[in-house]
């Protein structure tokens, strides 16, 4: 639907930076697009975490972990239940 086409909204924090991305978009992607500088040391494979981000507000916005992103996130320290990939997740909503 056109609804589901339009520009999504992503808030940046502590930055105080909004982006618009069109559906669908991997974060990392709309943060790398937009000239923010996010280490990828895998490639955006889901297996490295150093894109790691934490979702405030919306994660019911973003599509589901999967389960590599799962897996990864449990090798870290400072992971917690706002924690994302910011290469495994797309953004689906504002
Ligand atoms: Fe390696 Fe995202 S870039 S996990």
């Amino acid at each position: 639907t056109e609804t589901a086409a339009m520009p999504k909204m992503l808030s940046l924090e502590p930055i105080h930076e909004s982006l618009m991305v069109p559906t669908n978009s991997d974060v990392l992607q709309a943060l790398l697009a937009s000239d923010l500088k996010v280490l990828m040391a895998c490639g955006g494979k889901g297996i490295c975490a150093t894109c790691h981000v934490k979702i405030r507000k919306g994660q019911d916005k973003l599509t589901p972990r999967t389960p590599r992103e799962q897996r990864t996130l449990g090798f870290i320290t400072g992971a917690d239940p706002a924690s994302r990939l910011a290469c495994q997740c797309r953004v689906l909503g504002d």
